[in-house]
C-alpha cells in the first residue's frame, strides 16, 4: 500500500540533493510534491524529471511574500497541504576570526528564519484545514556539537533542533507533528563545495576531507540521500503520529543522543 496516497507535500530546496531524493520517494508512495527552490529553472527540470505529480514552485525561504505565495500555490494546485519538509539550507565555514557578518546573516536567514517562517506558514494552513499534518526539519550532526571551522552552520542547525522541539510542543494540539532528521555526512553535489572549503582552510588536497569523513563513519562510508528516505517516509506518514519534537540521527553511527 502506498504510504502517502493522496497527500500534498511541499519540499523546500528540492531541486537537487536530499530534497530531490525525498521528493522522488514521496511521489513513489502516492503523494503530490511541490519542488520548491530558489533555483526555479533547476526546480522545473527536477519536477519534469520526477513526473506528473511533481510541480515546481519558486521559493526563496528568506522572503515572507514568497513563502506565503508558495503555500498559496500548493493549495491552489492540490487543494491542501499535508506535509512540509524544511530542507533548504546553506553551508559555509571559516575560522572564528574570519567569520563575516554577511555569511552569518545569510546562513541564519535561510537555515533558521527560513525554517521557522516556512513552518509557521505551513502550520497556519494545516490548522485551517483541521486534519493535522507533518512537518520535517532538516537538522544535522552539526547541530549536536560545535566544530572548529563550522561555528555558524553548527549554530544554525542547533537552532533548528531547538525550534523543532518548541514548534512540536506547540502544534501537537492541532495534530501537527514537527520532527527533524539529523544526517551525518551525505554525499552529493553539496559536498564538492564543502570539500573545497575544508581544502582551503585545512590546507588539504581536494577530495581528502571527503575521503576522511567517510572513513570515520562507524558504518564505514558516507551516507547517501537514499539512506535518509526511510526516516523521511516514517516522519511523513501516520506511523509517526505519536512522535513529537524529536530529532533523529541518521548518520551511520556518528552521533549518539
Ligand atoms: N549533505 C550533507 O552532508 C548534509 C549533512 C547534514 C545535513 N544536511 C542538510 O540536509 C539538507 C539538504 O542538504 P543537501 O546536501 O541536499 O543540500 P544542497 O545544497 O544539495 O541543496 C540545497 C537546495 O536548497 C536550495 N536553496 C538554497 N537557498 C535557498 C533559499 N533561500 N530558498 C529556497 N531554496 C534554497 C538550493 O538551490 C538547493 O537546491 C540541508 O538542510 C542540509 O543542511 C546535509
Amino acid at each position: 500500500m502506498n504510504r502517502l496516497e493522496g497527500k500534498s507535500a511541499l519540499i523546500t530546496g528540492a531541486a537537487r540533493g536530499i530534497g530531490k531524493t525525498f521528493a522522488k520517494a514521496y511521489l513513489e508512495q502516492g503523494a503530490t510534491v511541490a519542488i520548491a527552490d530558489i533555483n526555479i529553472d533547476k526546480a522545473r527540470e527536477t519536477a519534469a524529471e520526477l513526473g506528473d505529480r511533481a510541480y515546481a514552485v519558486a521559493l526563496d525561504v528568506t522572503d515572507q511574500v514568497a513563502i506565503d505565495a508558495a503555500i498559496a500555490q500548493v493549495v491552489a494546485t492540490t487543494g491542501k497541504l499535508d506535509i512540509l519538509v524544511n530542507n533548504a539550507a546553506l553551508f559555509d565555514l571559516a575560522p572564528i576570526v574570519e567569520i563575516t557578518r554577511e555569511s552569518y546573516d545569510r546562513l541564519f536567514a535561510i537555515n533558521v528564519a527560513g525554517t521557522l517562517f516556512t513552518l509557521q506558514a505551513a502550520a497556519r494552513q494545516m490548522i485551517v484545514q483541521g486534519h493535522g499534518g507533518k512537518i520535517i526539519n532538516m537538522a544535522s550532526q552539526a547541530g549536536r556539537r560545535g566544530e572548529a571551522l563550522v561555528a555558524v552552520y553548527c549554530a544554525t542547525k542547533a537552532a533548528v533542533i531547538s525550534l523543532t522541539q518548541s514548534a512540536g510542543l506547540n502544534l501537537i494540539e492541532h495534530r501537527i507533528n514537527v520532527n527533524a532528521i539529523a544526517p551525518g555526512v551525505v554525499d552529493g553535489e553539496h559536498w564538492a563545495g564543502v570539500d573545497a572549503l575544508f581544502a582551503r582552510y585545512e590546507n588539504r588536497p581536494l577530495g581528502e576531507k571527503k575521503r576522511l569523513v567517510g572513513e570515520a563513519v562507524p558504518y564505514g562510508r558516507m551516507g547517501t540521500a537514499q539512506d535518509l528516505v526511510g526516516m523521511a517516509l516514517f516522519l511523513a506518514s501516520s506511523d509517526s503520529d505519536y512522535v513529537v519534537s524529536q530529532t533523529y540521527n541518521v548518520d551511520g553511527g556518528n552521533w549518539m543522543s
